[in-house]
């Protein structure tokens, strides 16, 4: 475990549910031998490009079922240039009419399914918060207040993102289990699946949902083949505690982290502080307490500022 030195961690794109404000609490639960980060649910990968930064993993997997999103990922770490470009040239032609142009984007993007449109798209829409029809079709709307993040910033944010986790990171768009199917013993899988406790008041904001036996089975056959991993599921919204706790014979370690005001409670239109739920497997468990005294205590100091519980 290095230490979390303060440093600026760009971000690709607005997203909502990114765990971009929460990530510096989750680090300090990072081993410190992480061969690959395994992020199988990664949306616009907080953790990941947080760990990134801090040089937590000397590799990284993105995945996500969204195979559009995993292809923007693909430009930017391949292609940034290219695709601040076009960002550029869509930022700047919607601007005699933003609300007509967001429109075009969105009807166009629903046939090609283009990274570039969808980069748009995402720096438009209301809160990040990507919405898909039941026949698949994106349909959330503009934020038409804003014009979305401005090119020499999202230029910025993109090449940043590009320098930490270009030539060192695998991309993918399955299933999560399939995602995590290569995973060794000293990776570390970290997972944000859609929230159970919210997917019901607001249809399809994830790409897909997720049912909480499924993703049981799936942990349970994990904790098997010996895996390292970390899930943020579920969470405690003011006073409303959001879905079930994992079982317990999952023997997980069950940790609780104050995560600020939430953009989940701002979209149900509340204001009150989240308290996120974090899940550690048996094996990282065991894996970090097998880390060198030095390390565990820096780890322990770091943890007692940062969470409770
Ligand atoms: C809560 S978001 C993750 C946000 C992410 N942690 C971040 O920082 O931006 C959950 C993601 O899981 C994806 N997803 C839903 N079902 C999935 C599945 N079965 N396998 C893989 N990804 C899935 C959604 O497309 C969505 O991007």
């Amino acid at each position: 475990m290095k230490t979390l030195a303060k440093i600026n961690v760009p971000h690709p794109f607005p997203y909502q549910g990114s765990k971009r404000g929460i990530a510096k609490y989750i680090l300090p639960y990072f081993p410190s031998d992480v061969r690959c980060l395994i992020e199988p649910f990664c949306g616009a990968g907080a953790v990941s490009i947080a760990a990134a930064a801090h040089g937590l993993a000397k590799q990284f997997t993105l995945n996500d079922l969204n195979k559009p999103l995993m292809e923007l990922w693909s430009e930017i770490l391949e292609r940034p240039s290219v695709l601040c470009d076009e960002y550029e040239r869509q930022w700047l032609e919607q601007q005699p009419d933003r609300k007509a142009y967001f429109f075009k984007v969105r009807n166009e993007f629903n046939k090609t399914h283009s990274a570039y449109q969808l980069l748009y798209l995402l720096a438009r829409i209301v809160k990040g918060s990507v919405r898909y029809s039941s026949d698949g079709q994106f349909n959330q709307s503009a934020d038409n207040r804003r014009s979305g993040m401005k090119p020499n910033t999202m230029r910025q944010n993109i090449f940043g993102v590009s320098a930490l986790l270009s030539k060192k990171t695998t991309i993918t768009a399955v299933d999560f289990r399939q995602a995590v199917k290569k995973a060794k013993e000293n990776d570390l899988i970290y997972m944000d699946p859609p929230y159970q406790g919210t997917s019901f008041t607001r249809d399809h904001r994830y790409f897909n949902g997720l049912s909480y036996e499924e993703f049981a089975e799936a942990l349970s056959h994990m904790n098997e083949l010996n895996l390292s991993y970390i899930i943020s599921y579920d969470g405690i919204t003011g006073e409303k505690s959001h879905g079930k706790l994992l079982p317990d014979n999952l023997h997980l370690k069950h940790l609780h982290i104050h995560a600020g005001r939430s953009s989940q409670a701002t979209l149900l239109g509340n204001n009150h502080e989240t308290i996120e739920s974090l899940y550690l497997s048996p094996s990282l468990v065991r894996r970090l307490e097998s880390d060198k005294p030095s390390i565990r205590q820096h780890r322990a100091l770091k943890q007692q500022k940062l969470a409770f519980a």
